[in-house]
C-alpha cells in the first residue's frame, strides 16, 4: 500500500441542493444533528433503531467489543424473517404488496406480505422434508426469480445458513463455494434467461457437485420455458413437488443475535474466494435502520432495486433491510439494454417506482445511448436515486440527475461493501450533494481518511478509508479463515482497513478513488485478479499469467491478462479466444478478460511476486512509482 497522497482538484466546488420539502418530510431530518446525538451515546444510537423491530427476546447488552470481535444485541433472540413477514402480515400491511417480479418479456406475479409469507413457510417446511436443521449451509444457485427470495427467507425461517451463488459464475466458482460452505442442499432452476436466450443453471450445479460430498439433494425450479426438465431422482427434487402437502405454517426458529444467518463469498487478493459471515441481529437492525433513513423508504414507496441477489446488495436492499421495513420491493429478471434501451425506463413508468436503485456502470450505458431513451418514458414518479458499487464519477452523477431525476430527485451515492452488509457513507435525502464524493459516513457509522499508520490525513488529502468503531451489521468472520477477518483490523492500528482509496474534502465529504489492493471493481462486481490468475494457470498453455484492472469508461475497468505460455505453445489469437472461453467456463461470464497480452516475461520483484503496479503504468501510459524492488 502507499502512503498517503495529495491530491488537487481543480474547478469550483459545486453542490446540488434538494428540495427543502425533501429534508422537511425525511426520516433523518437534520444529518448534522443525528450524526451528533449518535456521537453522544453510540450504543444508545443503535439500541433505539433496535426498539423498532420485534425480538422474541431483547438484549442484555448493546454491544460487547473485544476489538477486533463484535458482538450486538448480546442474548437477544429473534428471527429475522419474523420482522419481514409475521409482523407485517399482523398489521395493516397484512394485503399490502410485497413483492413484484417483472419479467423479460413484462411478466408480472405479484405477491402480498400474506402471500409470501405462506410460500416462505411451505418452503421452509420442504426444507425440513429434506432434513435441514438450524446451522446447515445451504447453497441458493438461481435466477432472478420470486424463488430465489423464497428459498432465502425459508432458510432463515428455519435457521439455515444459506450461501447464494450468482447465477452469472461458473463450475468452477460454484463448485469452491459449495466444498466451503460444506452446503448439504443446493437450490437451483433448470434455466436463467437473459436477452431472450435460456441459459442452462442445472447442467453446472450438476458438474459443481461432482466433487462436493456434502450435497445430499438437489432441489430443481423447473420455469418450464423450454420442455420440461428430467430429474435425476436419486439426487434431485422439483421444488414445487417438495412444497406439496406441507402446512402454509412454520414456526421462525429462535435464533441467537449472534448465530449466522448468511455466508456471501466476495474476492479476495489471493484465490480463493473469503465466505464473509453475516448474523442475525445486527445485520438485521442495520439493513433496516439504513434502508429506512438513506432511502428515506416510506410506506407508499415502490422500490427497485436492479442488483441481483446473488450479491450483498441483493440480500440487504432487495430482501432483508426492505421487508423488514414493509416495502414494496420490485425484482426484475431484466438487462439495461434488451429489448432495448428503454427497458428500465418502461418498468419505472409501469409500476411507478419512486426508489430507483442502480450501478454507475449502468447509468454510463445510459448515458452514452442518450436522453432520447429515457426522454421516451413517464419517470414522474421517482422520488429518489441511488447509485452503488463504485464510485459515480461527476458526469454520470450530473447525468442521473438531470435525465432521470430531472433535476430533482436527490442522489444517494452509497459506499459500502459485503463486509460491511449495510451502507456507510452517503449524503442523506435532503443535504446538499456533490458530484463525485460518495458523502459522509452516516449517523452510526464513525469513517476516517488516514495514512498507512491511522493518522487522519489532512482534508484536502487522499489516504486509506478506514471505520473506527464497530458497527451492528459488520461481518464476525471469514468462514473457517477468521485470520483473514483478522486481516481487516490489523492492517492498519485499531481500525477497520476497507481497501480503499479515499480523498477527504475540505466540506468533510469523502471522494472514493477506487481499491488500494488486486481487486478489480469491473462493471459494479468485485474480482480478485489471483482468482483470475488461477484460471489462467489451469489452462494446458498457460505457464504463468497476471491481471490487471485497465481503466474503462464504461465498465470502469477491464480485465487485462498478461500471460507467459509454457514452451511448445505459440501465441495466436485462436489461445487469446481460447483462454478468455477458458476463464468463462471456470469463474463465470463476469470475469471474463477483455484483452490478452503474451509476454516472455513478467515484471517481479526479487522475492518472486509478481507487479502488477509496473504492468499498470506501462499500459497505462504512466510512471511506474517505486521500482527499486523489480528484479533484473
Ligand atoms: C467495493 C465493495 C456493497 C455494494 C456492492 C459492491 C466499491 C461500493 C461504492 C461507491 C465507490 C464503491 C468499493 C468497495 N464501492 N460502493 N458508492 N463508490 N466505490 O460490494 O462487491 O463487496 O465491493 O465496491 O471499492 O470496496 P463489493
Amino acid at each position: 500500500m502507499a502512503e498517503s497522497f495529495e491530491v488537487s482538484m481543480a474547478g469550483e466546488e459545486k453542490y446540488y441542493i434538494p428540495d427543502p420539502s425533501y429534508k422537511e418530510q425525511a426520516w433523518t431530518k437534520d444529518y448534522g444533528r443525528a450524526y451528533k446525538e449518535f456521537l453522544a451515546d453510540k450504543e444508545g444510537f443503535w439500541e433505539r433503531q433496535a426498539h423498532h423491530l420485534e425480538w422474541f427476546k431483547k438484549w442484555d447488552k448493546v454491544l460487547e467489543w473485544n476489538y477486533p470481535y463484535a458482538k450486538w444485541f448480546v442474548n437477544a433472540k429473534l428471527n429475522i424473517t419474523y420482522n419481514c413477514l409475521d409482523r407485517h402480515v399482523a398489521n395493516h400491511r397484512r394485503n399490502k404488496v410485497a413483492l413484484i417480479w417483472r419479467g423479460e418479456e413484462g411478466e408480472e406475479r405479484i405477491f402480498t406480505y400474506k402471500k409470501l409469507y405462506h410460500e416462505v413457510c411451505r418452503f421452509a417446511n420442504g426444507l425440513k422434508k429434506l432434513g435441514v436443521v438450524k446451522g446447515d449451509r445451504v447453497c441458493i444457485y438461481m435466477p432472478l426469480v420470486p424463488e430465489q427470495v423464497i428459498a432465502m427467507l425459508a432458510c432463515a425461517r428455519i435457521g439455515a445458513v444459506h450461501s447464494v451463488v450468482f447465477g452469472g459464475f461458473g463450475v468452477n466458482a460454484l463448485n469452491m463455494r459449495i466444498n466451503d460452505a460444506e452446503a448439504k442442499i443446493v437450490i437451483t432452476a433448470d434455466v436463467t434467461i437473459r436477452r431472450g436466450k435460456t441459459i442452462p443453471l442445472k447442467t453446472i450445479v450438476e458438474e459443481a457437485i461432482i466433487n462436493a460430498p456434502s450435497v445430499e439433494k438437489v432441489v430443481v425450479l423447473s420455469r418450464e420455458v423450454d420442455q420440461p426438465v428430467e430429474l435425476h431422482k436419486e439426487m434431485e427434487i422439483d421444488y414445487y413437488e417438495l412444497m406439496e402437502g406441507v402446512p402454509a405454517e412454520c414456526k421462525p426458529e429462535v435464533m441467537d443475535a449472534e448465530d449466522p444467518l448468511f455466508i456471501l463469498y466476495t474476492s479476495g487478493s489471493t484465490g480463493t474466494p473469503k465466505g464473509i459471515v453475516h448474523t442475525c441481529g445486527g445485520y438485521m437492525v442495520g439493513t433496516y435502520y439504513t434502508t429506512l433513513n438513506v432511502f428515506d423508504l416510506k410506506d407508499t414507496d415502490v422500490y427497485w432495486c436492479t442488483a441481483d441477489t446473488g450479491w450483498i446488495t441483493g440480500h440487504s436492499y432487495v430482501v432483508y433491510g426492505p421487508f423488514c421495513v414493509g416495502a414494496t420491493v420490485v425484482l426484475a429478471e431484466a438487462v439495461p439494454d434488451y429489448p432495448d434501451a428503454g427497458s428500465y425506463w418502461k418498468i419505472i413508468q409501469d409500476l411507478g417506482i419512486t426508489i430507483f436503485y442502480t450501478a454507475p456502470t449502468a447509468i454510463r450505458m445510459f448515458m452514452r445511448v442518450g436522453d432520447e431513451w429515457p426522454d421516451k418514458y413517464d419517470l414522474s414518479s421517482l422520488r429518489i436515486l441511488g447509485s452503488v458499487g463504485e464510485p459515480l464519477n461527476p458526469e454520470a452523477f450530473e447525468w442521473y440527475y438531470r435525465a432521470i431525476g430531472k433535476d430533482r430527485c436527490p442522489v444517494v451515492d452509497t459506499w459500502w461493501q459485503t463486509e460491511t452488509g449495510m451502507q456507510m457513507i452517503t449524503t442523506m435525502v435532503g443535504e446538499p450533494m456533490r458530484p463525485g464524493f460518495a458523502g459522509k459516513a452516516i449517523p452510526g457509522v464513525v469513517a476516517d481518511v488516514v495514512d498507512k499508520q491511522g493518522t487522519p490525513v489532512a482534508p484536502g488529502n487522499g489516504g486509506f478509508l478506514v471505520i473506527r468503531e464497530p458497527w451492528p451489521a459488520m461481518l464476525r468472520t471469514v468462514y473457517k479463515n477468521d485470520e483473514r477477518y483478522r486481516t481487516y483490523w490489523h492492517t492498519i492500528p485499531d481500525c477497520y482497513t476497507a481497501g480503499d482509496l479515499a480523498v477527504k474534502g475540505k466540506d468533510g465529504n469523502i471522494m472514493i478513488i477506487g481499491r488500494a489492493d488486486d481487486i478489480i471493481i469491473m462493471a459494479g462486481h468485485n474480482i480478485g485478479t489471483a482468482e483470475v490468475e488461477s484460471a489462467l494457470v489451469s489452462h494446458q498453455a498457460v505457464a504463468e499469467a497476471a491481471v490487471i484492472g485497465k481503466p474503462d469508461p464504461l465498465k470502469g475497468n477491464l480485465i487485462k491478462a498478461f500471460v507467459i505460455l509454457r514452451v511448445g505453445f505459440q501465441p495466436s489469437e485462436k489461445l487469446k479466444s481460447d483462454l478468455i472461453y477458458h476463464v468463462r467456463m471456470t469463474i463465470g461470464p463476469i470475469a471474463m478478460p477483455s484483452e490478452i497480452e503474451f509476454m516472455d516475461k513478467l515484471p517481479k520483484t526479487r522475492s518472486g511476486k509478481i507487479m502488477r503496479r509496473v504492468l499498470k503504468a506501462k499500459e497505462m501510459g504512466i510512471d511506474p512509482g517505486d521500482v527499486s524492488t523489480l528484479e533484473e
